[in-house]
């Protein structure tokens, strides 16, 4: 099949990467893809989020299929403009891509289809929104309706946090037009972890569980980042969760879009909070009643969680991304290795701050583990840095622990000027003995 790749990230890299080790050869193009997809697919000087330039690619070029990655793209609509020039895309239409890029939209989905979720409303008015807090009880999350960047959610554990986050938005214009409607959430407590579900238009096959690492340090400390690290699978998630996890939460939201007219192909992403007996830590059950509660939903594959669950499944790739794209898919097109992966974020000194750029890279070659790479950039035969997240470095096992070995057996071979990662990658995981 010959095949576009839309993003330049780990999560794109590892996209290709899995495309490359179908059987049967694929010719692969990135849009504009980075130094990593450079030696396994044609790297074309078409920026992600250029909706015109991609679609015109693609007519003149037919592929078999687009990937689209990133979730700017989709909220701008370039599965609408594949669709008008006849090429199959992964990855939802504009209208379906609201699910991540209007948290208001999600919640009135998630309300109409009975989807369990924390208790929220939606305020244009700073004062309204303040004499709303007092009965959401602290701590209270204040979320901007549309995209910023990941920076729209705050926790806040106190009052005047909260007031604070709100006049930020509604009164500061702090994110611009994202910021315009703010939700105020009830806190969630329990485990965090991700579950990403493929979806054909009708039905959803789940991919594997995993748990991306949000916070820059180890022990969960210091700011949320982009994902510092992920692994899979996630034993929070125990066996009997995935069918709860598919018919309440996934196909409830699939049918209620269906049924305003939203055909969902692509990536359904659910960010679950998990609160049992199998969960840490606990803390009081949520108002919907649920041990299973949304906590967001993004429409397109997670970084760093891709770079994780990809290198775990089996079969031919290929196929079940093109049967996603043209509401064909069997559980079958999805075979999952009896094997766990850990993936290790190597950082620029600095980042979710301010970071330098340009450093070389040292150590990629004859890695002993899977390197992806998130922000770099050849120049004169050098590998070098050029984003806060650098390299997405995965590392696989029969058990968890032998992947996390891996993995950081693969980061102790690469070096740059002020490069840092977690060392705790999965200690959720490991926490439970
Ligand atoms: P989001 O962009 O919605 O995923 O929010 C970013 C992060 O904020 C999540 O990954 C959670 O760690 C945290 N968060 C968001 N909403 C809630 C909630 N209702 N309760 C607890 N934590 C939350
Ligand atoms: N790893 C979180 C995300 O992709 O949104």
């Amino acid at each position: 099949m010959k095949i576009l790749i839309v993003g330049s990230g780990g999560r794109e890299h590892a996209i290709t990467w899995r495309l490359a080790q179908d059987e049967v050869k694929h010719n692969l193009y990135c849009a504009p893809g980075n130094a990593g997809t450079a030696s396994i697919a044609t790297n074309l000087a078409i920026g992600a989020e250029d909706v015109g330039a991609v679609a015109a690619w693609a007519e003149a070029n037919k592929p078999d299929l687009v990937v689209v990655g990133p979730e700017a793209p989709l909220v701008k609509g370039l599965v609408d403009a594949l669709e008008k020039v006849g090429v199959p895309a992964f990855g939802p239409v504009a209208a379906g891509a609201r699910m991540e890029g209007s948290k208001r939209f999600a919640k009135e989905i998630m309300d109409a289809a009975g989807v369990p979720t924390g208790k929220a409303e939606t305020f244009t008015d700073a004062a309204a929104a303040k004499a709303a807090l007092p009965a959401y009880g602290l701590p209270v999350v204040i979320k901007a309706d549309g995209l910023a960047a990941g920076k729209g959610v705050i926790v806040a554990e106190t009052a005047e946090q909260a007031e604070a986050a709100i006049d930020d938005m509604l009164v500061g214009n702090k994110f611009g037009a994202a910021g315009a409607e703010v939700l105020i959430e009830e806190f969630l407590h329990g485990e965090e972890c991700s579950i990403l579900a493929m979806v054909d238009g009708n039905d959803a096959v789940l991919l594997p569980s995993s748990q991306d690492h949000k916070r820059v340090f180890d022990g969960d400390k210091g700011p949320n980042t982009g994902g510092m690290g992920a692994y899979s699978p996630a034993p929070v998630i125990t066996a009997d969760k995935l069918p709860m996890i598919k018919e309440k939460i996934i196909m409830p939201v699939v049918r209620e879009l269906a049924k305003r007219g939203i055909t969902y192909r692509g990536i359904l992403y659910a960010g679950l909070m998990v609160n049992d007996e199998n969960s840490n830590p606990h803390g009081p059950l949520a108002k919907s009643g649920s041990t299973v509660n949304v906590v967001e939903f993004n429409a397109r594959f997670g970084d760093p969680e891709t770079e994780a669950v990809l290198p775990r499944l089996g079969g031919d790739f290929a196929t079940a991304l093109l049967h996603a794209a043209t509401g064909c898919l069997k559980p079958e097109d999805i075979i999952v290795k009896d094997e766990c992966a850990a993936t290790v974020i190597i950082a620029s000194g600095g980042y979710p701050g301010s970071y330098e750029k340009g450093k070389e890279i040292t150590g990629l070659v004859d890695n002993p583990a899977l390197v992806f790479h998130c922000g770099t950039k050849e120049a004169d035969g050098k590998v070098l840095t050029s984003g806060g997240r650098v390299l997405s470095v995965t590392g696989m096992g029969k058990t968890l622990r032998e992947a996390v070995n891996n993995a950081y057996a693969g980061v102790d071979k690469i070096a740059f000027e002020k490069a840092f990662h977690r060392t705790d990658i999965a200690h959720r995981a490991f926490e439970r003995g």
